[in-house]
């Protein structure tokens, strides 16, 4: 549909080119520019320019009927089911040509569209910054006036019901009402659908990734959650989504811990080792690496066998992954999270070729022993090592490997990496890396979705009481038995069935442990709790899921099912006319903009407070308009279906939100 229109406009646009054109010919020949001083009057132009006449009035005719049909097609767009429409975008869209064409001499105008919480429904503050820029283009205008000139050229649009100027040239949109009607009915009658995106893009999302043998901790599940919603949101919207556990399962660390499982079970190769406390393994290696010198260069020897492939080596190298493999699965099993495991190891062979390139073309630099690289900066930066003293690769060899794989290989648009902030520097080196070495192209986006670190109640980095760091499993576990003592607390245990409690329970302790860490800016440190998280107010996501079961719950004591509502919606459109239908409904009308704008900056806190929002206006909604009428003898008197529509698209939508997030809503809790 896009193409469509796109394909009329670029035809319109040409026969317009032709008719200034045409029309400029014609003025040059009668005002005789073109044939000596010879000046025609109208009753005495040549054949030549009354051909050019005739011509021209061709062309103006053909353009009105383009005109008419982009028209067409547009309102058309607004109406079809595949795609849910942007509100703002369109309004951003239409008046971009309204200003284009009211002022098309000022290069890029600002288009500032926003929803309008007093007057009007959105806003368009575009002419102050106009009338300035007119200003230094020597043009003395008045803000109302441009504002004016602005809603002059607005094309009819079937979302805009109308347009005032007021104060210093805001122009107040009114929607139109029984239009914003119909594509919330259309919700509930066909489900949501994710908007129109301009392109479709290869995106690898590289998120959890722990590192084998050592603890997956706190940052890791955040890197975890993020970046399955992130994922989430992208799939959505339509994109081809890789999503990568870049795991931590090569190095110098597997040396030492091969060299004590040879030592510790040397029949490895017949008999499983019992190493499923892979951290007390670690640990004690580890001790020996540090202080047995002998035991240190063994380790080094077994690094070499294991990089150059080495049989016993690599089948000692996969029994430790394998462990290490089954506990992260089991945190992703319990969170439902989905990803590919591609490690460290995955480039080993590409970092080999990567690294005589790079130092064929001159990009390495010795440094005390290593070899390292800079990136188009050298002064303000670090540089990455490429090789160590003792000849062996780095996390930046494999991230610099990795970045050419995922760009050559796997045809990625956009590369987005979830970590800590404190890596923040490593990936703006390694951008500006890839960038000098040609790898990275301008065409390709990088985004490194930092964030802050979990603290403990007090504020201090979480730990344990007695001061270890926190397994994630038990982490879970507890956040079980926290959620179990909430629902008991309400008595929740004496109504629901044990299948549906223990549903209950196990949404209610992932949601909220999820919830909780994408509410928050992920810029900032966040303070880890389970007594904030499972408050049943503000915005939390016990308070979210009640409030969605409470919704839910509206058309069931009416005995009305989902099914019911789809069919009904054939025939009824949601109800907007009450003040606080309207308002619920323009919230729920932003869906499809709050979660394109999420691709901006990647911040899911926005989709959180967003669900937060429709809950609080859907409240307000509730207790002014009645939805179900009964009489004092409890029997039902009206059943207001307009309004149960409307119910259902806000349920819809919320629980498309909770999906977005990785939460799974249950029915009763
Ligand atoms: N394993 C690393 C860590 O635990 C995270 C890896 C992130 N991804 C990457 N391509 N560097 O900090």
């Amino acid at each position: 549909m896009e193409k469509q229109i796109a394909d009329l406009q670029i035809r319109a646009q040409s026969a317009e080119n032709e008719i200034k054109f045409l029309t400029q010919e014609i003025d040059n020949i009668k005002n005789g520019f073109k044939s000596g001083c010879t000046v025609f009057s109208d009753d005495e132009i040549p054949k030549e320019v009354s051909d050019m006449l005739v011509q021209n009035n061709k062309l103006k005719y053909r353009l009105e009927i383009l005109k008419k049909a982009v028209a067409e097609q547009e309102s058309k767009c607004v109406e079809s089911v595949d795609s849910m429409i942007r509100i703002q975008g369109a309004l951003e869209k239409v008046f971009a040509s309204a200003i284009e064409k009211a002022y098309p001499d000022v290069p890029d105008p600002p288009v500032i569209i926003a929803p309008s919480p007093k007057f009007g429904d959105y806003q368009c503050n575009t002419a102050l910054p106009l009338t300035h820029l007119l200003k230094g283009q020597g043009i003395k205008v008045s803000p109302p006036a441009v504002g004016k000139k602005i809603v002059e050229h607005l094309h009819p649009n079937p979302l805009i019901e109308k347009c005032d100027v007021a104060g210093p040239g805001y122009i107040n949109i009114t929607l139109n009402k029984s239009y914003a009607a119909k594509i919330l009915t259309s919700i509930v009658q066909n489900g949501i659908k994710p908007p129109n995106i301009e392109k479709r893009l290869r995106v690898v999302v590289d998120f959890s990734s722990p590192n084998v043998a050592k603890e997956m901790h706190v940052g890791h599940l955040r890197s975890t959650i993020i970046g399955d919603s992130i994922s989430r949101v992208l799939e959505f919207l339509g994109h081809d989504v890789l999503r990568i556990n870049h795991v931590g399962d090569w190095g110098t660390q597997f040396g030492m811990l091969i060299a004590h499982l040879k030592d510790k079970f040397p029949d490895y190769l017949s008999v499983s080792p019992p190493i499923a406390d892979l951290q007390a393994f670690y640990k004690e290696s580890k001790k020996r690496f540090d202080e047995d010198p002998e035991f240190k260069k063994r380790a080094y020897e077994c690094v070499v066998k294991l990089q150059k492939f080495d049989p016993d080596y690599t089948k000692a190298w996969k029994m430790i992954c394998d462990v290490s493999r089954q506990e992260f699965q089991k945190v992703y099993d319990r969170l439902g999270i989905n990803v590919i495991e591609r490690g460290e190891s995955f480039y080993q062979t590409r970092m080999e070729s990567l690294v005589k390139e790079l130092d064929l073309r001159g990009f390495l630099e010795e440094d005390e022993g290593r070899k390292v690289m800079w990136g188009l900066v050298k002064d303000d930066s670090i540089p990455l090592t490429i090789i160590k003293s003792d000849g062996g690769f780095t996390y930046d060899t494999s991230d610099m490997a990795c970045i050419k794989q995922r760009i050559e290989e796997e045809k990625a648009d956009w590369l987005i990496y979830v970590t800590d902030l404190g890596q923040a520097t490593h990936f703006q080196v390694l951008e500006s890396c890839a960038k000098r070495a040609g790898i990275l192209k301008p065409n390709v986006r990088v985004s490194h979705v930092g964030f802050g670190v979990v603290l403990g109640e007090d504020k201090k980095k979480f730990k344990t009481r007695s001061g270890d760091t926190v397994k994630l499993t038990e982490l879970l576990d507890e956040g079980l038995k926290r959620a179990m003592d909430t629902l008991v607390q309400k008595g929740r245990d004496k109504v629901l069935s044990p299948e549906e409690l223990k549903a209950a329970q196990e949404n209610v302790a992932y949601a909220c442990i999820k919830y909780a860490d994408l509410s928050h800016n992920r810029n900032n440190d966040y303070i880890f709790s389970f007594d904030k998280m499972l408050e049943d107010k503000g915005n939390t996501a016990v308070y979210l899921l009640y409030a969605l079961t409470r919704i839910r719950s509206i058309a069931r004591t009416a005995n009305i099912t989902s099914e019911q509502l789809k069919e009904a919606a054939k025939t009824t459109t949601v109800s907007l006319e009450h003040e606080k239908e309207w308002k619920l409904g323009k919230v729920l009308l932003r869906f499809p903009d709050v979660v394109l704008d999420i691709t901006k900056d990647l911040c899911l806190h926005r989709l959180c407070e967003y669900l937060y929002e429709i809950s609080s206006s859907f409240t307000e909604f509730y207790d002014n308009c009645y939805c179900i009428e009964k009489d004092s003898a409890g029997d039902i008197k009206t059943v207001h279906m307009n309004r149960l529509l409307l119910c259902e698209a806000s349920a819809l939508i919320m629980v498309q939100c909770f999906d977005l997030l990785g939460i799974k809503p249950v029915s009763r809790m």
